[in-house]
C-alpha cells in the first residue's frame, strides 16, 4: 500500500501512534498489520543498511472466493527476509488488527533472545490493536531457509514467510543458478479465525482447507486457480536451489517435480549429507533445501504437493487433490504438463526409505556435538485424549466422540495457555532468577519427567482413566548447560498419529527412532550418534517414538509442542525453563524496553 525507505542506525524502531492513526483512518477496515524489517544491522563494522518499511492490508482471491486476510506486506504469503550469517536483526511488528498478534522466528535458536521468540503468554504478551514491539535477535550458527509465522491462534495460515540466512562460506555443494522459496499452504474459502473458533466452540474437529497451496496458489487442479497458479521458468541445464517450507496448519506433505529428481542439501536449516529422492516429505514446520538440474531441453512438468496422513481419511480428512505450479522450459507452449507420481497418503515405508537417508553433515561448514551422555532422562507420552460430556455450552454434547471434547496432552497433561496471567511465563521465570518470589500457582515446575500412570502405549486400548488427561500450565526445569535426551512416545488413545513436535529455541538431534513403545534398556542400541538428523521440528512415527538429544546451552522458556496447528488448540503443548548458568553470556539480559506486558 506505501513504502518508503531510509537509512537508519537506530537500534530501536516504533511507529508513532499517529501514523497508525492515520493509515487507520486511509485504509479501509478491516485488517492489516504494520511489518517493518529493519534488516540487516551489520554488527562487524557497524555499516547501516536500507529501512524497509511497508504497510499491509490486502482482501484476497483464491478459487473465486474473496475474503479479507490479515497479511504482512499485502502479500501471500509474507514477504521473504534475507539476512547474513552472523547478523542482528531488528524486526518491528505492529499489529494493527482488533485480534491480538505474536511473531515466531521458527527454528531461529534465539540465543539469549528468549525475549524474541515470539509466542503468546509463554515469552510475551500478545500484541493488541496498534502495539508494537520491535524483535530484536541475532543469526547465528545457522544458515539456510528458517522461516516465520504467527503464533496467535490460527493466524498462522495467512501470516508465514521465509526467512533466508546465506552463510560466509561457499556452500558445500555446487553454486545454484538460481534460489526460489516454495512455500507450501492451505487456503479457506471461509475466515480461518472462524473455523478454529467454531471447532474449539463445539469440541470436535474442524472445516477442512478448501485447498492446498504452493507459493500461495492451488493451481492446475483446483477450479478457478490455473490462471494465477505459480510458475517457475526453467534454462536447460541450470540448477535451481528450492528453498521449501511447509507451512501448512495441519497437514504432512510429499513434494515432487515430474521427471526430476531432487537433491536434498539441507533440512532445517542444517547441511545433510547430499542425498536424491523422487520425492520429498516435510512436516508442517520444517524447511528442506533442494537442488533441481534442469535435465531437459523442453517440456511442461508440475511441482506438486500431497498429504501424507496415516489414519483413514473417514477417521481424519484431508483435502485430496494435490497443489501444483508450473515449470517451463522455454519453447514448450502447447505441451501439456505431466503430473509427478505421489506416494499415497498413507504410505509409511516411503517415510521410512526417505527418513533413513538423512544423515547430517560434520565438516567444516558445520560442527556436530552430539551428545554422548544423558544428564536428564525425560520420556513424554504425546496423543490425543478426551474433555468429558457435557462440556460444550449451549449444545448438550460436544462433537467429539461420545459427545465428549477432543484434547491433545502431553504426558497425559493438556496445557492450558495462561490467557489471563499478567505476565508471561518468560517473565516470571526471569524474575524468579533474580530473587523476586513467583508463586507456583503463576509458575509452576510440577511437569513429570514421564507419565504418572504408565500404561502399554501402542498396545490394546488403555484404561478408560488414561483418556482423559488433566489439565494444567505446569513446565519442566532443566539445568544450564545438562545434556537432555528426550523420548517422544505416541499413544494409541483414540488414534495413532505422525505429531510433528518442536522445540523453540533449539536445533536437536534424532538420535533413534522406532515403531511400538521405547524401551529403554534395548532401543539406545540403535542409536545414531555420530551424524543423526537436526532438526527444530520432527515427526514422532504413528505408533512409535523418536529420541532427540540436546544440550540445553540456551536459557529461557521454550514451548514444546505439536505443529499440527489443530492439536496445539487442543493443548498438545508444555514448556521447559531452562535455567541461567552462572558464567558470563549465559543468562538473559533484562527484557527489552519495549516488550508486550498484559
Ligand atoms: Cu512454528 Cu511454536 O512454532
Ligand atoms: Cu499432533
Amino acid at each position: 500500500m506505501s513504502s518508503s525507505t531510509s537509512s537508519m542506525c537506530s537500534t530501536t524502531f516504533t511507529i508513532s501512534t499517529d501514523i497508525l492513526t492515520q493509515l487507520a483512518n486511509v485504509l479501509p477496515t478491516g485488517t492489516f498489520l504494520v511489518f517493518q524489517l529493519l534488516v540487516p544491522l551489520a554488527t562487524n563494522n557497524g555499516n547501516c543498511h536500507t529501512t524497509e518499511k511497508v504497510v499491509a492490508y490486502k482482501s484476497v482471491t483464491r478459487l473465486g472466493c474473496t475474503k479479507q486476510m490479515m497479511l504482512v506486506n499485502g502479500q501471500f504469503p509474507g514477504p521473504t527476509i534475507h539476512a547474513k550469517e552472523g547478523d542482528t536483526l531488528l524486526i518491528s511488528v505492529t499489529n494493527l488488527a482488533e485480534h491480538p498478534l505474536t511473531i515466531h522466528w521458527h527454528g531461529v535458536k534465539q540465543i539469549r533472545t528468549c525475549w524474541a521468540d515470539g509466542v503468546p503468554y509463554i515469552t510475551q504478551c500478545p500484541l493488541q490493536k496498534f502495539q508494537s514491539y520491535t524483535h530484536r535477535f541475532r543469526v547465528q550458527n545457522q544458515t539456510g531457509t528458517l522461516w516465520y509465522h504467527a503464533h496467535t491462534s490460527w493466524l498462522r495460515a495467512s501470516i508465514h514467510g521465509a526467512l533466508i540466512v546465506q552463510p560466509h562460506q561457499n556452500y558445500p555443494f555446487p553454486q545454484p543458478n538460481t534460489e526460489v522459496p516454495i512455500i507450501l499452504g492451505e487456503w479457506w474459502n471461509e475466515d480461518v479465525e472462524e473455523v478454529i473458533a467454531r471447532a474449539l466452540a463445539r469440541g470436535g474437529s474442524y472445516n477442512l482447507p478448501n485447498a492446498l497451496t504452493i507459493n500461495g496458489q492451488p493451481g492446475f487442479l483446483y477450479n478457478s486457480s490455473a490462471a494465477d497458479a505459480y510458475r517457475l521458468q526453467l534454462q536447460s541445464g541450470h540448477t535451481y536451489l528450492l528453498r521449501l517450507v511447509n507451512a501448512c496448519m495441519n497437514f504432512a506433505l510429499f513434494f515432487a517435480v515430474a521427471k526430476h529428481r531432487l537433491t536434498v542439501v539441507k533440512f532445517d536449516s542444517a547441511y545433510v549429507v547430499p542425498f536424491t529422492v523422487n520425492v520429498i516429505l516435510i512436516q508442517p514446520g520444517q524447511t528442506l533445501d533442494a537442488l533441481l538440474t534442469a535435465s531437459h531441453q523442453r517440456g511442461r512438468f508440475y511441482m506438486a504437493a500431497s498429504v501424507f496422513s496415516m489414519p483413514n481419511s473417514s477417521i481424519i480428512p484431508f483435502p485430496t487433490i494435490p497443489a501444483t505450479a508450473l515449470l517451463e522450459y522455454p519453447a514448450s507452449g502447447g505441451s501439456s504438463p505431466i503430473m509427478p507420481r505421489l506416494p499415497s497418503h498413507n504410505d509409511s515405508s516411503y517415510r521410512d526409505y526417505f527418513e533413513a537417508q538423512q544423515f547430517t553433515l560434520n565438516n567444516s561448514n558445520q560442527l556436530l556435538l552430539v551428545p554422548r551422555t544423558v544428564d536428564r532422562h525425560l520420556f513424554y507420552t504425546v496423543g490425543y485424549g478426551l474433555a468429558s460430556n457435557h462440556s460444550c455450552p449451549p449444545l448438550p454434547t460436544c462433537d467429539g466422540i461420545n459427545g465428549n471434547r477432543l484434547r491433545g496432552s502431553v504426558n497425559n497433561i493438556t496445557f492450558n495457555l495462561p490467557t489471563t496471567a499478567r505476565k508471561s511465563l518468560l517473565e516470571y521465570g526471569y524474575l524468579s532468577c533474580r530473587g523476586v518470589l513467583v508463586s507456583g500457582a503463576d509458575f509452576n515446575l510440577s511437569f513429570p519427567d514421564q507419565p504418572d500412570t504408565p500404561f502399554d502405549y501402542t498396545g490394546p486400548p488403555p484404561p478408560r482413566s488414561a483418556w482423559y488427561p488433566e489439565h494444567g500450565t505446569r513446565l519442566s526445569a532443566i539445568r544450564f548447560n545438562s545434556s537432555v535426551q528426550l523420548i517422544l512416545q505416541d499413544t494409541s488413545i483414540l488414534e495413532f498419529e505422525t505429531h510433528p513436535f518442536h522445540l523453540h529455541g533449539y536445533s536437536v538431534y534424532i538420535v533413534g527412532k522406532g515403531y511400538g513403545n521405547y524401551d529403554p534398556a534395548t532401543s539406545p542400541a540403535s542409536f545414531n550418534l555420530i551424524n543423526p538428523p537436526l532438526r527444530n521440528t520432527y515427526g514422532v512415527p504413528s505408533g512409535g517414538w523418536l529420541a532427540l538429544r540436546f544440550v540445553a546451552d540456551n536459557p529461557g522458556v521454550w514451548l514444546l509442542h505439536c505443529h499440527l496447528e489443530i492439536h496445539t488448540s487442543w493443548g498438545m503443548e508444555t514448556a521447559f525453563f531452562v535455567r541461567e548458568g552462572n558464567g558470563q553470556d549465559q543468562s538473559l539480559p533484562s527484557p527489552p524496553r519495549d516488550y508486550p506486558r498484559c
